[in-house]
C-alpha cells in the first residue's frame, strides 16, 4: 500500500488549523458543539494549596488511588505512584454503575486516612462541571458503555456510596477532568502567561485557562468570577477535522460510537492500532493491537513485515502532526484573546505522547516540531512553548482541585 496518503502537507495541516480555531470559537459560544468547551467552576485558590485529600484517578482501563498531602514543600503521594488497578472489565457488557463502584471502592477502604477527608476524583470522560464540585457525564468515551449513569452526577452518587461503608466518612467529592488535573499540576511552576493540559494516550484531549468575557456561553446564574481565568476543558477529541481518509473511516464503521471522537479515532493510543489493521484488510493481527504494539513494531522492526512497520510509522507521525495543528489552533485562539502571551507552559500526560521510536523522532519531538513550523506560518514564531513533563501530574492537579 501507499503509506503516503497519510501525510498531511503544511497546507492540508493549516486548514486542519483554522478548522478546529472555527470550532473551537463556537464551542466558547454554544452549548452542544462538536468541540464542547467545558468550563469548569473549580478554580485553583490562589496563593498556597495546603492538606491531605484521597485522589481517584479514572482513566482509559486503569484506576489509580491515592492519599496526597500538599505542603509548603511540595506533594507527598501514598503509595509512591498511587495504587494501580486494572479496570478494563468496565469495557465488559452489562458491566454496571454498582460494579463499577465496586470495583472502585475496595482500594479507596484500604488507604489509611487520618480523620475525614475530601475526595478529589480525575474523570477522563466528557462531564460538564457543576457549581457545587460535581460533575455530570454527558456520555462515554474510549469503549465504555455503562448507559444508566449517563446524564447524571458523577461524584454524589460514588460519595454515598463509599460513605455507607466507612468511618472516618469522606467529607467532599470534586470531580475534574484529566487535562485540567495537568493544566493545574503546571500552575504550581510559576513564571508563564498562560497554562494548557494535554493528553495523549489511550484517548486524547485539551484543556486551558480562558477569559471569562471570552467564553460567552456563560450564563449570569454560572456566577464566574469575572476577574479569574476559567478552566475550560475543550473535549478536542471530539474534533472532526478536514483530511482524513477513508481508513479513518472504516476504523469509525468498526468503532463502539460511529461518528464521535473522530479527531480522537485519529490520534490516540486506543486506535492507532485499528488504523494499521484497517490499512492491510486481508491480512491478519492480532486482536489487541494498541499503540504500544505499535511502537514496538518501530524500535524493533526485524521481526515485523517491512511495509507494516513503514507504515506505522507513518500513522504515528500523522498522529503527531494532528495533535500539533490541534495546539497551533489553541494558542492562535488564546493569543487573540490576550496579544500579551509569549510563554506557555504545556504539561503533558499519556503513554503515546511520551513513547520513543528507536529508530526515528521520538513522538514529543514530532509534535514540538511540527508545532513551530504552524505557529510560524501564523505569524505566532515568538510564542515559546515549554512541554512539562511532570510525574503524576493527574493526581498533583487532582488534589488541588479537591482542597480548592
Ligand atoms: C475523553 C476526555 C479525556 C481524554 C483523555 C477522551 O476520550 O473524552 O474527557 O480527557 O479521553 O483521557
Amino acid at each position: 500500500m501507499d503509506e503516503k496518503i497519510f501525510n498531511l502537507d503544511l497546507q492540508q495541516l493549516k486548514d486542519i488549523v483554522f478548522d478546529f480555531r472555527k470550532k473551537l470559537e463556537n464551542g466558547l459560544e454554544k452549548d452542544n458543539t462538536e468541540i464542547a468547551c467545558l468550563p469548569t467552576f473549580i478554580q485553583p485558590k490562589k496563593g498556597k494549596v495546603n492538606g491531605k485529600s484521597v485522589v481517584l484517578d479514572l482513566g482509559g482501563t486503569n484506576y489509580r488511588v491515592a492519599t496526597v498531602d500538599i505542603n509548603e514543600n511540595g506533594a507527598v503521594i501514598h503509595p509512591e505512584n498511587g495504587w494501580k488497578k486494572d479496570l478494563s472489565v468496565m469495557k465488559s457488557p452489562g458491566f454496571s454503575e454498582d460494579d463499577l463502584f465496586k470495583e472502585m471502592a475496595d482500594p479507596i477502604y484500604e488507604t489509611k486516612r487520618d480523620g475525614e477527608m475530601p475526595i478529589g476524583y480525575c474523570f477522563s470522560y466528557p462531564a460538564e462541571s457543576l457549581k457545587d464540585g460535581d460533575a455530570k457525564l454527558l456520555r462515554w468515551t474510549k469503549g465504555v458503555n455503562i448507559n444508566e449513569m449517563v446524564d447524571k452526577p458523577v461524584g454524589k452518587p460514588l460519595l454515598d456510596y463509599l460513605n455507607k461503608g466507612t468511618d472516618p466518612k469522606f467529607s467532599n467529592i470534586k470531580i475534574i477532568n484529566d487535562t485540567v488535573a495537568s493544566l493545574f499540576a503546571g500552575l504550581t511552576k510559576p513564571g508563564y502567561d498562560t497554562y494548557i493540559g494535554l493528553i495523549v494516550g489511550t484517548g486524547t484531549n485539551l484543556a486551558a485557562m480562558m477569559r471569562p468575557d471570552k467564553i460567552k456561553k456563560l450564563k449570569p446564574s454560572d456566577e464566574v468570577d469575572m476577574n479569574a481565568l476559567i478552566p475550560i476543558n475543550l473535549e478536542s477529541g471530539n474534533f472532526f477535522p478536514p483530511h482524513l481518509i477513508n481508513i479513518d473511516n472504516i476504523v469509525d464503521e468498526h468503532s463502539d460510537k460511529k461518528g464521535a471522537q473522530r479527531f480522537e479515532k485519529a490520534v490516540s493510543g486506543m486506535y492507532l492500532g485499528e488504523i494499521l489493521k484497517a490499512s492491510f484488510p486481508l491480512n491478519k493481527f492480532e486482536d489487541k493491537f494498541d499503540a504500544q504494539k505499535l511502537t514496538s513494531m518501530m524500535s524493533y522492526p526485524d521481526v515485523y513485515k517491512e511495509e507494516y512497520v513503514r507504515v506505522a510509522r507513518q500513522i504515528y507521525h500523522r498522529s503527531a502532526a494532528l495533535v500539533a495543528a490541534s495546539l497551533a489552533g489553541l494558542i492562535s485562539v488564546l493569543h487573540d484573546h490576550d496579544n500579551s502571551i509569549r510563554k506557555i507552559m504545556l504539561t503533558a500526560e499519556g503513554s503515546l505522547f511520551w513513547s520513543s521510536d528507536k529508530n526515528g523522532p521520538d513522538y514529543k519531538e514530532l509534535v514540538t516540531e511540527k508545532l513551530a513550523t504552524l505557529l510560524k506560518e501564523l505569524g505566532l514564531g515568538d510564542i515559546q512553548v515549554d512541554v512539562n513533563q511532570m510525574p503524576n501530574a493527574n493526581l498533583i492537579g487532582t488534589a488541588i482541585a479537591a482542597l480548592s
